[in-house]
């Protein structure tokens, strides 16, 4: 039985379809943090996740890379917005604790939709004067992009519905699920 159906009756279980089983997450994670190992052979490397979605791609990618010096940091940004979509203000609630001055940094984000979360952070890491920065995404969504933003690693290109589990939520629901469900009804 899948850890959703366990959950309480009065949750809306019959809302979410599994999409993504725990098997498929995982390979997709282990081949890109085989690349991410090549790439990276023998540097030194930054991984910035962002909050709070980002939590469990980064705990396992980050274990997985191989013979590079990783540091861990973490980004929140937030967008005032509907809970479904990011459109509106970006703000940064948390930003980086790490100097990346000439460093190779390492975006680690779960999906990108619009990009506008993205893209800001990006500016944002630019700033700080990186040697290189590169996008890592498990999921991309192309379909609604809003700035042209691109990630340089992509995990799963998916459909364009929304979706939870593996640290992704909706209304902070779903983050600890193991695998990946899409919204049957979006409205
Ligand atoms: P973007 O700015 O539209 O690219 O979206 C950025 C953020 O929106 C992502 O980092 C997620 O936190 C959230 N998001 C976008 N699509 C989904 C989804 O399908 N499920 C859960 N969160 C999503
Ligand atoms: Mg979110």
């Amino acid at each position: 039985m899948s850890e959703f159906l366990k959950f309480p009756s009065n949750f809306v279980s019959d809302q979410f379809v599994e999409y993504i089983d725990k098997s498929e997450i995982q390979t997709v994670v282990e081949s890109l943090a085989h690349t991410i190992s090549q790439k990276y052979k023998g540097q030194e490397l930054v991984l910035v996740g962002l909050l709070k979605g980002s939590m469990i791609f980064m705990s396992d990618l980050a274990r997985q890379i191989k013979n590079v010096k990783v540091y861990i940091d973490f980004m929140k940004v937030e967008a005032v917005g509907r809970s479904k979509e990011s459109n509106g203000t970006i703000v940064i609630s948390k930003d980086l604790s790490s100097d990346v001055l000439n460093k190779n940094v390492l975006i680690v984000e779960e999906i990108i939709d619009t990009g506008r979360a993205l893209s800001f952070v990006k500016e944002r890491i630019a700033q700080a004067e990186p040697s290189n920065i590169e996008v890592i995404t498990l999921f991309d969504k192309p379909y609604k992009r809003a700035v042209p933003v691109k990630a340089d690693y992509i995990g799963k290109q998916i459909e364009d519905q929304f979706v939870i589990g593996y640290g992704l939520d909706l209304d902070q629901y779903g983050r600890n699920m193991s695998e990946i469900y899409y919204l049957k009804y979006p409205n």
